[in-house]
């Protein structure tokens, strides 16, 4: 590269740096924390769907042990969805520009989320937990329909 000019080098330099996380990587850990959040939710219906096929058999340990740990990767919730996260720097979003647009219809959707889970984590027998999961897997959708993009 000895046939650039020097200032063209330092500028490219800069702009290397400029790039660097510097302010960067505060919406990308939002997000990642936000998906993680939802990992952990795709794993408590993991946990759950079996029980609501039949495939086993109701067991309120497994719903409590699979709600837990959602509600511990959740627990930061309120913080993941500033107005600078509806676009990350490296990492990909799936969220819909209506979170920001309808704040209260956001809002709704994880009120009824809430609602949901505290529903199946009272269950206490087949068939309170059957009608709590469709309540909770429901809230799900709900959030989905309005408020994420579909991954490709
Ligand atoms: C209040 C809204 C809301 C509710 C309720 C909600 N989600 Fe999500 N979910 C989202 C949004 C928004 C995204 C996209 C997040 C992003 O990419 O930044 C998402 C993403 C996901 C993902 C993909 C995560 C990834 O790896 O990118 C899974 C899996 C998921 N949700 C499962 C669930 C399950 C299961 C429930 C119910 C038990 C649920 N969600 C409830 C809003 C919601």
């Amino acid at each position: 590269m000895q046939f650039l000019p020097k200032t063209l080098l330092a500028a490219a330099a800069f702009a290397v740096l400029a790039a660097a996380p510097a302010f960067a990587g505060a919406a990308d850990d939002a997000i990642t924390a936000r998906q993680a959040c939802m990992k952990a939710n795709g794993g408590a219906m993991g946990a759950m769907v079996p029980m609501i096929k039949g495939e086993k058999p109701f067991d309120a340990k497994v719903v409590a042990d699979a709600l837990g740990k959602a509600e511990a990767a959740c627990a930061g919730w309120a913080g993941w969805w500033g107005a600078d996260t509806q676009k990350g720097d490296k990492v990909e979003t799936w969220a819909k520009a209506e979170i920001w647009t309808d704040a209260a219809g956001f809002e709704a959707a994880g009120a009824a989320y809430g609602k949901g889970f505290a529903a199946v984590k009272a269950a206490t027998d087949d068939a309170s937990f059957k009608a709590a999961f469709n309540e909770f897997g429901g809230s799900c959708k709900g959030c989905h329909e309005k408020f994420r993009r579909p991954k490709e």
